[in-house]
């Protein structure tokens, strides 16, 4: 079995409403939605993140990466 790593990149932790024929769907914009297009509430397990750059795992597992260079 051969896993395949992928970045998404994304500027948003929630996601866009939008309406079609007066109904509400969500769009996923965080890119952790395990039903996408649409959102599936996963988001709400980002919410702590801040700013950085952070990689998840299919279980949602965060790891934060740090940069190997030091600013003087
Ligand atoms: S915005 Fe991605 S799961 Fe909700």
């Amino acid at each position: 079995m051969i896993i395949m790593s992928r970045l998404v990149l994304h500027d948003r932790n929630q996601p866009y409403e939008i309406e079609v024929n007066g109904e509400k769907i969500y769009i996923c914009a965080c890119g952790l939605s395990g039903n996408k297009p649409y959102c599936d509430d996963t988001h709400d397990m980002i919410q702590d993140e801040g700013d950085g750059i952070f990689f998840y795992d299919e279980k949602i597992n965060r790891v934060q990466m740090t940069s190997f260079y030091k600013k003087q």
